[in-house]
């Protein structure tokens, strides 16, 4: 139960089409407290038409091939060359992926939520597939330290960039490559696959010189929306994830939104009409705040889309990543008392594996045997409870999300929920929340002083811009 404080709350569960199975629920939202003061059925009902026209778009848009709305189709794609090249990858020891924003977030995601949590440190017997890194970012440190981990021979390199541009994602490459070259490798190009666009950008021109292996990101699908697509679910399929079952979550979960459509009962329409209401009553953040190890990068995830899709032209609400209960000693003294800019949104786990708090063994703990006996994700069920209680408390918005358990099928449910929700909450808001065009700038930027040809200008302007703030520094 998400709150037991004898207060009614709208209940809403969402079951698969045609029956409800218990074992195939997929979500379950508590959101009657998450417009404070206010009547949550009228208002989400008073964004009837808005979301109506929004949700038409996407069909639309999808229907049509159209640049961005592509991720509405992943969840129906076939699965069967991802499989094909992910048990190639299964005979290298070690998979690297380099690639970032869009092109990692999504794997560290899946990986985080659907292997073992030190899947990593595992004997190979026990891992049952290639130990996994992600290399983002491009700091020296961690591309050199990730290849002492690395026997060049036995290590496949997935290079995952939509532009097949991106800098970071470029520098890291040719680090490896050259790793690999320089390793008795005869053949770099033969342990590298690059998922990219399907026609433009150096990795596309790499593959059809090289002939390496190589997938496609479809089109009109854009980084943030790829994680169903190869750039997401060929290195979960490589640990051995059920993909399948990622893709049949997200294709029930889109089967309940889109047969929701017009209904107040709808799970995007529940999330884009509490933010966009919340944000107009001046909340313009919203915290995402799992009670599950296993999901902390999805808030990462999340906080990337909901970004990168919704802060245009002077609008947006910030995203938040906490994680329960360390959050409770960090940033809740904030969220009960601080400033009542933000929407919670908590998301709590059912059934999890269970440890039960041994009773304390010395006279000296007797203080602590209130905890014997009882279980640690009780506990931590308990603490989701008490701190939206807190919160609920000082009239803070709160919506619960609960999911059965965190498995591949709830995962690939609770995806396409959020990519839903982004969207339509964009364009009900007259937001494009395919583009990035403050990311792109910044890209020209980098692009332009590191002297790539074409992009002088754009080095000139960030030397510029950048010698303002120079004049008012301080060397201590
Ligand atoms: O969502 C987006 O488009 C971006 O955040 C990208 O994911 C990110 O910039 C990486 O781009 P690319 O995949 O083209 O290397």
């Amino acid at each position: 139960m998400w709150l037991q404080s004898g207060k009614p709350v709208n209940k809403f569960k969402v079951f698969l089409k045609g029956g409800v199975p218990v074992d195939e629920r997929l979500i379950r939202i508590d959101y009657g407290t998450a417009f404070p003061g206010l009547d949550p059925e009228s208002e989400i009902g008073s964004l009837k038409e808005l979301l109506l026209l929004s949700s038409a778009r996407i069909i639309e848009g999808a229907r049509e091939g159209e640049e961005g709305f592509g991720w509405f189709d992943l969840p129906e794609a076939d699965t069967a060359p991802v499989r094909k090249y992910a048990e190639w990858l299964r005979s290298f020891d070690t998979v690297i992926q380099t690639g970032i924003g869009g092109s990692a977030l999504g794997n560290q995601m899946l990986s985080g939520a659907l292997t073992h949590p030190y899947y990593n440190e595992l004997a190979s017997e026990e891992r049952g597939g290639p130990r996994f890194y992600v290399a983002d970012n491009a700091d020296p440190e961690s591309a050199a330290s990730i290849l002492d981990m690395a026997d060049p021979s036995r290590t496949a390199f997935i290079v995952a960039s939509k532009s097949g541009a991106t800098s970071e994602t470029m520098a890291n490459f040719l680090f490896f490559l050259d790793f690999l070259g320089r390793n008795g490798v005869e053949n770099p190009a033969s342990n590298v696959i690059v998922i990219t666009d399907p026609q433009k950008g150096a990795l596309r021109a790499f593959a059809e010189d090289t002939g390496c292996r190589v997938m496609s990101v479809p089109g009109n699908v854009g980084g943030r929306y790829s994680v169903l697509s190869p750039v997401g679910l060929l290195s979960a399929a490589s640990q051995g994830v059920d993909i399948q079952a990622i893709l049949r979550g997200a294709s029930a979960m889109k089967e309940q939104i889109v047969g929701a459509e017009g209904k107040t009962d709808n799970p995007a329409w529940i999330i884009a009409a509490a933010s966009i209401r919340n944000y107009l009553e001046g909340r313009n953040m919203v915290v995402l705040m799992p009670y599950s190890d296993r999901l902390e990068s999805f808030s990462e995830w999340f906080c990337q889309l909901w970004a990168e899709s919704l802060g245009k032209n002077g609008s947006g609400s910030t995203p938040v990543r906490a994680l329960g209960a360390i959050d409770q000693h960090s940033q809740v003294q904030l969220y009960t008392e601080g400033p009542d800019d933000k929407l919670y949104m908590f998301v709590t786990v059912e059934d999890r594996a269970e440890v039960t708090i041994p009773e304390p063994p010395f006279k000296s703990l007797e203080s602590l045997s209130y905890l014997g006996g009882k279980g640690m994700g009780e506990m931590l069920g308990l603490e989701a409870m008490s701190t939206a209680a807190a919160l609920i408390k000082a009239n803070r918005p709160v919506m619960g999300i609960s999911i059965p358990s965190v498995d591949a099928f709830r995962l690939g449910g609770l995806i396409f929920l959020f990519e839903y929700s982004t969207a339509i909450a964009g364009i009900a808001q007259g937001i494009d929340p395919f583009d990035q065009p403050g990311v792109e700038q910044g890209k020209r930027y980098t692009y332009g002083l590191m002297q790539r040809p074409g992009f002088d200008k754009y080095a000139e302007e960030a030397r510029e811009i950048s010698s303002f703030s120079k004049r008012n520094s301080i060397v201590i």
